[in-house]
Parts: structure tokens; C-alpha cells; sequence
């Protein structure tokens, strides 16, 4: 059968099998192999992509459930040459060691924080309550959710200020009477 679908805000058309999982999709058709697969019971998480914005284990979805959808892989985080936050926390406080995880929580942890950007530590570690980090404990995974939490605000003051700074500026130009030196 043949699949269309939008992978990282590009449209892909492959002839599949009906039975092919999306996270071999992805990694074995795609050559997207920044999502891991990592168990056959559906527990460990590191499959972990968006459809249409939410999160899911790739390995429990069909890639031809895909068809007509959006998905976002790891590979699609990153603006540019320009890291997610996310991921920048994750260098900063060292929320990866082996790295076989990562992917999986950076979605889940991004996709937190779109819809909460000030998340606690139990919230986030709600959210990562599905995927299993095999090297340590969770710590500077939380850690890094934190800091892209603060960076992310604080980059979002910034901008706001600007922008206020700006606008000010321009309503006192054109507030000045008509022949006015400034
Ligand atoms: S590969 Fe383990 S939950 Fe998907
Ligand atoms: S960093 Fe190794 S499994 Fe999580």
C-alpha cells in the first residue's frame, strides 16, 4: 500500500507494507534513526515522536495510521543550526549519559513544555513517567526540563521587551508635532 504523510514539515509517499510500525518507518525507510526503538512491550518510550503535535510511542502505531498526518521526529526539533532549548538543557545539565533515551524524552519534555512552560519537578516527571531511562536515575534529565523552562522564559522577557521598547520608541516619533527637532 502506499502512504503519504508530512515527516518533519516535509511530504514523504512510500509503498509499505500494512503491518510496518511507524518507528520503523521512520528509521528503516526514512533513515530518520534519531528515534530509537528500544523494547517489543511498549514501556521503554525512547520511540517516542509527535503525531499531530502529541506525543506517541512510534512502536504502537502503524505507519499507515500516519497517513494524512504530521509527524515530528527528533531531527525535526531543532530550528536551523539553531538547538531547541530543550535540547541545550539536556547539553547544559547533562540529561543524557548514554544517550539512548534522549530522544524519546526530548519530545516528551518539549511537547510539556508547549503546553506548560513552567512545569514542576513532579510534573515532569509525570510526564516522563512512561519512558525508562536505563543508565542512572532521572535527576539531570528533570534538571534539564528546568532549564530550558527558565532559558525559554527568560528569552521570551527579552523579546517582549524589545518589542515594548520599540513600539514606544515609534509612538514617540510620531508623536512629535510636525517641524519639531528632535
Ligand atoms: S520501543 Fe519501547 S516503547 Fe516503543
Ligand atoms: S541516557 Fe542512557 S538510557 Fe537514558
Amino acid at each position: 500500500m502506499q502512504v503519504t504523510m508530512i515527516v518533519n514539515d516535509v511530504e514523504v509517499t512510500r509503498e509499505i507494507e500494512g503491518r510496518l510500525l511507524l518507528v520503523h518507518f521512520l528509521r528503516d525507510v526514512l533513515g530518520l534513526t534519531g528515534t530509537h526503538w528500544g523494547c517489543d512491550t511498549s514501556n521503554c518510550g525512547t520511540c517516542v515522536v509527535w503525531l499531530d503535535g502529541e506525543p506517541v510511542k512510534s512502536c504502537t502505531v502503524l505507519a499507515a495510521m500516519a497517513g494524512g498526518h504530521e509527524v515530528r521526529t527528533v531531527e525535526g526539533l531543532a530550528k536551523g543550526a539553531e538547538l531547541d532549548p530543550i535540547q541545550q538543557g539536556f547539553i547544559q545539565c547533562h540529561g543524557l549519559q548514554c544517550g539512548f533515551c534522549t530522544p524519546g524524552m526530548m519530545m516528551t519534555t518539549r511537547a510539556l513544555l508547549n503546553k506548560n512552560p513552567d512545569p514542576t519537578e513532579a510534573e515532569i516527571r509525570e510526564a516522563i513517567s512512561g519512558q525508562i531511562c536505563r543508565c542512572t536515575g532521572y535527576a539531570t534529565i528533570v534538571r534539564s526540563v528546568r532549564w530550558a523552562a527558565v532559558h525559554e522564559a527568560a528569552a521570551a522577557a527579552r523579546v517582549s521587551e524589545t518589542t515594548e521598547s520599540s513600539e514606544a520608541g515609534e509612538i514617540a516619533e510620531a508623536g512629535q508635532p510636525a517641524g519639531s527637532v528632535a
